[in-house]
């Protein structure tokens, strides 16, 4: 198999990582429980503390663990719609994924949001302006927070001027959520230096680990202030204060119950330590494994290809590992992305659960894409291989 997918799910995942799953299983018996050996517990406060330093946050910070990105996502979005007040909005990106995008349309309503969109096919960029304006169309109310992607899933591109996002937060005192599920383990996410010393203390990140980290699914975070008005998402079973009828107020049992899936927070705490020493070689990989795609790519010779599929042109960060095919139509995405899967090449075709993120090319507009994404663990040979299989399929879809 030659999985090109790694942009939902990267595989396979780190030899330490599948090493350590062989082995007899980890218990959690419970918080406080007495038969418990402390090494399950030191697992999840290793987590928080691998993530806080993974990301250079400052003390301001702590880390809520939940069981996904999206789980993240809605527990801030739904703590923040409970204060809302009638009038209040919200922005968010057009390159937002749907963990974003649905939870705001179920908890707010399509009246109450409010696109920043600078230019189809580049949401690498924070525009000031156009926030400006939409703050103007609403006779000057601010919005009640702002989200954005930090990096895309469907193209890889990183906002550039995340300066000048946070300074704009800041002076205007808007709670900023950012999604990093895609830039964590990707790039160096390094909290301190966004946020200079700007005193800036509304910052809320989430994502989880199975991407680019190469852990194991069933881990998500949420990063967020010490001092915050987020409310849990669940009640249930900590472990602590079992008397009590009431999810215990103190942190982190407030805002988390359940018992942990410790496989994974154990796999990301691996994930994280090799990261620190191969993210620059990892983005280096990544970036010549799309150099020589490209290249390839523009080497095939079926005549007329271009009426077909479009390489994805421009706003390729090439240290993302993604590229994007666009198809013609749908009904040709699904056929190459279906018969690229008969030859057991994993690609996939569709909006990547970004609905609202569209290229426009030509005057045309690409709302469904076929996206090849990378890990460093593929490599030359295998595009070989998939060009071979590619020029034969559309060969063949031509003389239809
Ligand atoms: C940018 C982005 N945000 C959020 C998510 C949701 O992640 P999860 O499946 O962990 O909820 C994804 C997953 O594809 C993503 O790519």
């Amino acid at each position: 198999m030659i999985y090109f997918n790694n942009a939902a799910d990267s595989y396979p995942k780190l030899a330490a990582i599948n090493d350590f799953l062989s082995k007899p299983s980890f218990f959690i018996a419970g918080r406080d429980c007495n038969c418990q050996t402390n090494k399950e517990l030191k697992v999840v406060d290793n987590f928080r503390e691998n993530l806080l330093e993974f990301t250079n946050a400052t003390d301001n910070f702590l880390v809520t663990i939940t069981s996904s990105a999206t789980e993240a996502s809605n527990l801030v979005i739904n703590s923040f719609n409970k204060c809302k007040s009638d009038n209040d909005y919200v922005i968010y990106d057009h390159s937002n994924h749907n963990s974003v995008l649905r939870p705001l349309h179920e908890l707010y309503g399509e009246n109450h949001l409010k696109m920043h969109n600078n230019i189809f096919g580049s949401p690498d960029y924070f525009d000031k302006d156009c926030i400006e304006r939409i703050i103007e169309s609403e006779n000057g109310l601010k919005p009640q927070f702002l989200v954005f992607s930090h990096q895309s899933n469907v193209t890889g591109s990183i906002i550039r001027n995340i300066d000048e996002l946070i300074t704009f937060v800041k002076d205007n005192d808007i709670p900023l959520i950012l999604d990093i599920t895609q830039s964590i383990g990707n790039t160096q996410i390094d909290i301190k230096s966004i946020l200079k010393d700007s005193g800036y203390n509304k910052l809320y990140l989430f994502g989880t680990t199975h991407k680019n980290l190469c852990s194991i699914s069933g881990t998500g975070f949420l990063i967020h202030p010490k001092e915050n008005n987020l409310v849990p998402l669940m009640y249930g079973g900590t472990g602590t204060q079992s008397l009590d009828y009431k999810q215990p107020k103190d942190y982190p049992h407030y805002l988390e119950c359940g018992t942990y899936n410790i496989q994974s927070l154990q796999s990301a705490n691996i994930a994280m330590n090799e990261a620190k020493e191969f993210i620059d070689i990892n983005k280096q990989i990544k970036s010549s494994l799309v150099r020589y795609f490209i290249d390839k790519y523009n080497e095939i010779n079926t005549p007329e290809l271009e009426k077909y599929v479009i390489l994805q042109p421009k706003f390729i960060n090439e240290e993302s590992g993604i590229i994007n095919l666009l198809p013609s139509n749908d009904d040709i995405g699904k056929l190459i992305a279906n018969e690229l899967f008969k030859k057991f090449i994993i690609v996939r075709f569709g909006c990547h659960c970004s609905p609202k993120f569209k290229f426009k090319l030509n005057g045309h507009t690409y709302d469904q894409t076929i996206r090849i994404s990378f890990n460093q663990f593929n490599t030359k040979s295998e595009i070989d291989m998939f060009i071979k299989e590619y020029d034969h399929i559309m060969f063949t879809i031509m003389v239809q």
